[in-house]
């Protein structure tokens, strides 16, 4: 900390950027569940470049400190670059789509130990700090659960809408019906749900398996009075894509996943105008 400024001064300041940033970002949305492994970060890769396709400008910031998938999932191997004395960091551009993570200020393999403060304050750095410039869309892929980072992700990012993402199976649904409250508790404007690992597409025979049920998301939205963004299969292709760090939507465009997430993506883009969000709505 710069020894000569106090630190509600330093908050002031830090405010200030985040305002100065946000003034520049049309539609903010953040992606969660109660849960984990049910393809936030699968959803939050795929819907930001399916934006991205339909030429819009879009940053995706990786909220998950402790386990920073982003990068991994787009193929990002390097460092963001950071002027230290402006504290300036530049998103990371990978085909179109600007991206800030943990990731790759971390050494590989080793974990973040660290306690809700310091999770907070980097995703508010995320915000203070980034130069994101002028974007259509933010999205930020948050960790599991209704932690300290979603609160901050909330309170900061004052994003406009909220996607809930589940599996269609009871056990995850449970949890996203609390995912779907607590976007309701901390007032984003829309609140949707999308049900992912909808049916298992046989690699063999191409038809569809009900492995963890189907249905459940579109019914626990309307129980709850939120949207229903649609659904999204499970295919081993789509599994492979993230891997390797090639999206699918960009990889296998005609695949039944990459479809799913552009015509999700159209969805948004027309919810968001519908409703005529405004910046600080
Ligand atoms: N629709 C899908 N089809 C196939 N595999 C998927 C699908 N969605 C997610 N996965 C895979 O499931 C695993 C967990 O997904 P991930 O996006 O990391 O979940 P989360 O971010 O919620 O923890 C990853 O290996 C991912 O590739
Ligand atoms: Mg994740």
């Amino acid at each position: 900390m710069e020894p000569n400024k106090d630190k509600a001064k330093l908050i002031e300041e830090q405010n200030q950027k985040i305002k100065d940033t946000l003034d520049q970002i049309k539609h903010r949305i953040v992606v969660f569940s109660g849960k984990g492994g049910v393809g936030k970060t699968t959803v939050s890769v795929n819907l930001a470049y399916a934006l991205v396709l339909d030429q819009y400008k879009v940053g995706l910031l990786d909220a998950d400190i402790t386990g920073p998938n982003v990068p991994k999932m787009v193929g990002i191997t390097d460092m963001p670059w950071i002027d230290p004395e402006n504290r300036h960091i530049m998103p990371q551009e990978k085909e179109g789509l600007q991206i800030i993570s943990m990731a790759p200020l971390l050494p590989q393999n080793q974990p973040v130990i660290w306690r809700g403060p310091l999770r907070s304050n980097a995703i508010t750095q995320f915000l203070s700090d980034v130069v994101w410039g002028e974007l259509d869309f933010l999205l930020a892929d948050l960790p599991p659960g209704t932690g300290d980072e979603v609160l901050t992700a909330a309170q900061k990012m004052l994003p406009q809408m909220a996607i809930v993402v589940s599996t269609p199976q009871e056990v995850s649904l449970m949890d996203c019906r609390r995912a779907v409250n607590m976007a309701k508790q901390l007032n984003i404007p829309t609140i949707c749900v999308i049900e992912n690992m909808s049916g298992l597409i046989c690699p063999h025979c191409k038809k569809e398996i009900d492995f963890f049920g189907k249905g459940g998301g579109e019914q626990m939205a309307k129980e709850m009075g939120v949207d229903f963004l649609g659904s999204v299969p499970m295919e081993i292709d789509t599994r492979k894509s993230s891997d390797e760090g090639t999206p699918t939507v960009l990889s296998k465009k005609k695949s039944p996943s990459a479809q799913s997430f552009m015509d999700i993506s159209e969805k948004i883009a027309k919810l968001i105008s519908a409703k005529k969000m405004n910046r600080f709505q």
